[in-house]
């Protein structure tokens, strides 16, 4: 194995253990809703959503990198470059992590001021994290983007995959740069950081997670490189143009002038369609496969992420990307039911895919099967979905209730919130949460036990 790929192991547990605070975060932070009194005084509502959202980003990131630092050796044939730097750098991200984490936790809340920017928190959604650990991640994606185009620099050599990658790693950290201005007009403020949220979500990863689901279907499906590289041009073109444009949806109600109704309106309706893309292009790699494979569950993971991507992100998204829908819609739940059904579909699919993938190499495996990561697999995402229907129907008598009859007044929204519906969908949430975290623990349960149960499970080949 190249020292790379041992650094990917490592990024993989880093990221399912964040996964793991991001599983617990979510359940506190759902429980607020049942009982508003639960932790009065010591952990508030907002902190423990903000270590839920920020948990989410960073093992998302932290499995992206992984999943490069898997597959590039490989594609490019030697060690990556500067692997020494990106080493040092894990430890660093880990300890940051655990440190901005304590601080949330601990010291919760800073004065108005700059040391409280430096020190505690940025105040921005999903990017709080202090200007300190901003920098350091910085440091830390330069680096990881300096693996990535050194090494193609030494081995004189690129793929079509590297390139749209090495392409993609240049917005996608420019971007985060918008992690740190402290801009105080609100408006002004907002218009920016929607471009790191949006077109991160929406533009970046989505070509990034592209990249990596196109090397992994190589060597899941064996899919020839032509046909997943043609593929690959396609969805980017299509997602970079309607995506960059497609930004319009978040500026309708933030006091930007009126064109953007139209121009979010239009190009944001429009973004299902490289989703669509890759929905068919799965589809017809599996079926020109015959659907073999020696990896079940990275197969079923990865289809998963291709129909999730599609029906959470463009079905769920397309959903309230109306300006006319929108003002009804806006920031109620039924958005978190799209926020949470999107980033699981796009990108949280796609990263258990490729851990799998990662798992048959290193710990040996011709077959990789066995009865528990279907478990995992069903509770997983049942438990998710199941989320997103029961947030839909609180969100659903947020639009109606509170908006459309009332007018939204302070009291439309309390009958909003004290509306049967509203109330039974926050207990679905609950009730379906914990069994979205009981497949969290049978998927742990089955990497860590992977090829080292009975040794029956590894060598019986899958039925065809
Ligand atoms: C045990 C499972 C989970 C529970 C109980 C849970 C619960 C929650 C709650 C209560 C919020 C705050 C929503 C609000 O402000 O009212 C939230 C926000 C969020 N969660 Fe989760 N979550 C879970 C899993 C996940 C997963 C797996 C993902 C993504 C893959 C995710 C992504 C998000 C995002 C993006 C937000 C911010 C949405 C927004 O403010 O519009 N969560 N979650
Ligand atoms: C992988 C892709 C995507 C992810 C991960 C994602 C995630 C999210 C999240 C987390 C939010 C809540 C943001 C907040 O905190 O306020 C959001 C908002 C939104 N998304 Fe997406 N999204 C994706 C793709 C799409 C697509 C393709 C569309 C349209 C077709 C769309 C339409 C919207 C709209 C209109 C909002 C604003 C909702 C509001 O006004 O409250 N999204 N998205
Ligand atoms: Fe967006």
């Amino acid at each position: 194995m190249y020292r790379s790929q041992t650094l990917a192991l490592k990024y993989f547990s880093a990221a399912i253990t964040l996964f793991g605070v991001m599983t617990i975060t979510g359940l506190i932070s759902a429980y607020y809703y049942l009982n508003p009194d639960f932790l009065l005084g010591i952990l508030p509502f907002n902190i423990a959503k903000i270590l839920h959202i920020n948990t989410l980003v960073m093992w998302l990131l932290m499995g992206f990198m992984g999943s490069i630092y898997w597959f590039l050796p490989a594609e490019l044939g030697r060690e990556t470059a500067g692997i020494w730097a990106a080493e040092i750098l894990f430890y660093v991200f880990c300890a940051a992590v655990a440190v901005v984490a304590v601080v949330f936790i601990f010291i919760q809340y800073g004065g108005s001021n700059e040391a409280a920017l430096w020190f505690i928190n940025q105040g921005r959604k999903y990017v709080e994290a202090p200007r300190w650990a901003a920098l350091g991640i910085v440091v830390i994606m330069v680096v990881f983007a300096y693996n990535v185009i050194g090494t193609a620099i030494a081995a004189r050599k690129t793929t079509g995959i590297i390139t749209v990658l090495m392409i993609d790693l240049i917005p996608l950290i420019l971007l985060y740069l918008i992690a740190f201005p402290a801009i105080s007009n609100m408006s002004a403020d907002l218009f920016w950081w929607w471009w790191l949220v949006h077109l991160w979500v929406e533009a970046t990863w989505e070509v990034l997670i592209g990249c990596i689901m196109a090397l992994a279907l190589m060597q899941l499906l064996g899919t020839s490189r032509r046909i997943v590289e043609t593929w690959l041009y396609i969805e980017v073109a299509l997602v970079l143009g309607t995506g960059i444009l497609g930004l319009g949806h978040h500026y309708f109600w933030i006091g930007t002038p009126n064109y953007w109704l139209t121009i979010g309106g239009f190009f944001s309706a429009l973004e299902p369609l490289p989703l669509l893309g890759m929905v068919v292009h799965a589809v017809y790699d599996a079926g020109a496969q015959h659907m073999k494979t020696t990896n079940r569950p990275a197969f079923y993971w990865m289809m998963a992420e291709a129909f999730g991507n599609f029906i959470g992100a463009g079905v769920w998204g397309f959903m309230i990307t109306l300006p006319q829908i929108n003002l009804y819609a806006h920031g109620t739940q039924w958005t978190v039911s799209h926020g949470h059904f999107a980033f699981w579909g796009a990108y949280s699919c796609g990263v258990i895919s490729v851990l799998y993938l990662v798992l048959q190499k290193t710990r040996n495996l011709a077959f990789v099967d066995g009865p528990l990561w279907k478990w995992s697999f069903a509770a997983l995402n049942l438990g998710l979905v199941g989320m997103t229907g029961a947030l839909l129907v609180s969100g659903f008598v947020q639009a109606f209730v509170e908006r459309a009859i009332g007018g939204s007044t302070l009291n439309a929204f309390i009958s909003g919130q004290e509306n049967a519906w509203f109330v039974d969908g926050m207990v679905a949430r609950f009730l379906l949460a914990l069994v979205f975290t009981a497949g969290y623990v049978v998927l742990v349960w089955d990497v860590l036990t992977l090829g080292r149960r009975a040794p029956a499970v590894a060598a019986v080949a899958p039925a065809q």
